[in-house]
């Protein structure tokens, strides 16, 4: 989600202003990455450790270093992407320990770095930022043993989740020390120095020749050397890799687009976020990451949630959620509908604002008019310190990363499992369901992420299926309960991106008028993952047949497909959490309808990413 680069330079008369311009312009590589903030430390012989940061884009970073000046020829920066701390100076990277002797740069999430920092805090450790991170930079320089490869060997068993670690130590000026769990990090010998980076982009200007750590695997590069050990503190010599790709190719990690590289995001996005919310080893809920104490979850009577686009639709499902899992009445609104509805509040009422960006105006209007009238307000948003964000009495935050295609993918998925996870935390709170169901439900939601991975494997499938699909012009989804909601997010994504028509219907609805459209040229895409009305979805599916239309089914059928029907299978899971896997199907599709047809898929005509106006 955010962006590390490093170097460390061989001795040489400009070795410092080198060391920054490498150091900024490997940042400006990694803006795409995250942009809220960013920073750099560098150490130099006699020096110490210099350390400027500024919130915002790099460029304010540029002005911050012309004026701060550090010295140095070794360094290591980062642009963040924040998910613990509002962007401020404070919370941006590097940290560093008290003392000012160890720097540290990091992505990922350190997930029990509360339970870190307490431990600290009670031996008298003094903390400046609210992120995970400063625990980091804490933890090495208290456990510190006068060399740094030994001390991250301590250091790094105790942190649980993800990381990709840059970090400097005063008492060795010209080293970088980097590790990696989870979270890429890869390194590179020029002729110059020494480099490391989260991405090949940011070192592409430099070489081509660069070697990825192992899982677990710490490096020491200094200016003419990289060591590299395994978990165990052995040496080893793992191979380097040669980069045919060019800047913009490793932005986007090698995909053609940011949507596809989204949708392959989707497993990390997944994982993340419910790692953020969900001991997922105990099965159980993390309750200071949610937004409900036992007593206001009893006291809840009605949900009320508003969002727009994908995030409307998102929002569908988690009405359907919070009914079926937890029992409470809830309603999704289109954001610029419901803003002048005039709905009367109602005792026990709480209101949801979905929104990726957390700026959309209209769901921040219809934010503002459920505030004044008294309601509780709670935001559900991939970007920290977002408008919406602030505006609301609680956020819950989805860990996506940045999601630069126009048509969400990523975000969605993790908005649904937000509602998911914010069901089943309100059914256990309410006594509807025990801890060994909340356990049942945390075991499924923990299989989604490799359940989304078999389905991107099968991504051939669906590129075989649209080339058959070259003269299909009118494209119909349909579905009943949860599966009506996937169907407005598939035909919604296919527009986006293609520009073909399609539309959502539920199942039981077409033959009230839409079945008069039906003939032997439409392409019908069956959702079909609610057991309780299965069998009428499939009856509807032999009514399009008998119009001649053509059939895609997505569901779960390990006996096979009807005839004359291409089948698209997920894995077994609850029917809840079945179009969440559909939905990836439906976002390739629209995304390789789109590459068929030729269209700009990043950034499709007439629309933006992040829509101010009302
Ligand atoms: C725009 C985007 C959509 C997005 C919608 C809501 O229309 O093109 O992809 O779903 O805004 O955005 P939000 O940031 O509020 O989720």
């Amino acid at each position: 989600m955010c962006g590390i680069v490093g170097f460390t330079g061989k001795a040489a008369p400009e070795a410092t202003e080198k060391c920054r311009e490498i150091l900024l312009s490997g940042l400006e590589n990694l803006e795409y990455r995250g942009y809220d903030s960013a920073g750099i430390a560098m150490a130099g012989e006699g020096e110490g450790i210099t350390i400027c940061r500024a919130v915002g884009r790099i460029s304010n970073l540029r002005k911050a270093v012309a004026g701060c000046q550090p010295q140095g020829s070794c360094g290591i920066g980062h642009t963040r992407w924040a998910t613990h701390g509002r962007p401020t100076v404070e919370n941006c990277h590097p940290h560093e320990d008290e003392k000012h002797s160890v720097a540290v740069v990091h992505n990922g999430i350190i997930e029990n770095y509360q339970h870190l920092k307490e431990e600290l805090q009670r031996s008298g450790v003094e903390f400046n930022s609210q992120t995970d991170t400063e625990v980091i930079a804490q933890l090495l320089a208290h456990h510190y043993s006068g060399n740094m490869k030994d001390t991250l060997q301590k250091v790094l068993p105790l942190l649980e989740g993800s990381f990709a670690l840059g970090v400097l130590d005063k008492n060795q000026p010209d080293c970088i020390y980097c590790a990696r769990r989870r979270s890429p990090l890869l390194v590179a010998q020029g002729k110059d120095g020494s480099y490391l980076a989260s991405d090949v982009s940011a070192l592409l200007a430099y070489t081509k020749d660069v070697t990825y750590l192992e899982e677990n695997g710490i490096a020491v590069l200094t200016p003419d050397s990289i060591r590299f050990y395994n978990e165990n503190g052995s040496e080893i010599h793992p191979e380097s890799t040669h980069i045919t790709w060019d800047a913009t190719a490793a932005r986007k990690n090698g995909f053609e687009h940011y949507m596809l590289k989204e949708i392959f995001d989707q497993p990390t996005a997944l994982r993340d976020t419910l790692n953020h919310y969900v001991d997922v080893e105990l099965g159980c809920i993390r309750r200071e990451a949610m937004p409900f104490t036992p007593e206001q979850a009893k006291a809840l009577r009605r949900v009320t949630i508003a969002a727009c686009g994908t995030a409307y639709h998102a929002s569908v499902m988690g009405q359907s959620l919070l009914e079926q899992l937890a029992g409470i009445p809830a309603l999704a609104a289109i954001a610029s509908e419901y803003r002048y509805s005039n709905m009367p509040p109602v005792e026990g009422e709480v209101f949801i604002a979905v929104s990726q960006s957390g700026e959309t105006a209209d769901t921040l209007a219809a934010l503002s008019y459920k505030k004044a009238q008294g309601l509780r307000t709670i935001a559900l948003s991939n970007v920290l310190g977002s408008t919406i964000a602030r505006e609301a009495d609680a956020v819950m935050y989805t860990l996506a990363g940045p999601e630069i295609a126009v048509a969400s993918t990523k975000a969605y998925l993790t908005q649904v499992l937000l509602f998911a996870i914010l069901a089943l935390d309100l059914a256990h709170l309410r006594g509807v369901i025990d801890d060994a169901k909340l356990k049942e439900g945390i075991a499924a939601l923990a299989k989604l992420p490799e359940q989304v991975e078999e389905i991107l494997a099968k991504q051939s499938v669906v590129q075989d299926f649209v080339q058959q699909q070259k003269d299909c012009r009118d494209i119909f989804f349909i579905g009943r309960l949860m599966d009506y909601a996937s169907s407005l997010e598939a035909a919604l994504k296919l527009k986006e991106v293609s520009y073909l028509h399609s539309e959502a219907y539920a199942a039981g609805e077409l033959k009230h008028g839409t079945i008069a459209l039906v003939d032997e040229s439409c392409l019908v895409v069956v959702f079909a993952t609610q057991t309780v009305v299965l069998e009428k979805t499939l009856a509807n599916m032999e009514e399009v047949r008998a119009r001649g239309a053509k059939l895609l089914l997505l569901g779960h059928f390990p006996e096979g497909a009807p005839e004359d029907c291409s089948l698209w299978n997920i894995g077994k899971t609850s029917d809840q959490l079945a179009p969440l896997l559909t939905t990836v199907y439906a976002q390739l599709f629209a995304y390789y309808m789109a590459k068929l047809h030729g269209c700009d898929i990043d950034k499709p005509r007439n629309l933006a990413k992040s829509v101010t106006v009302e």
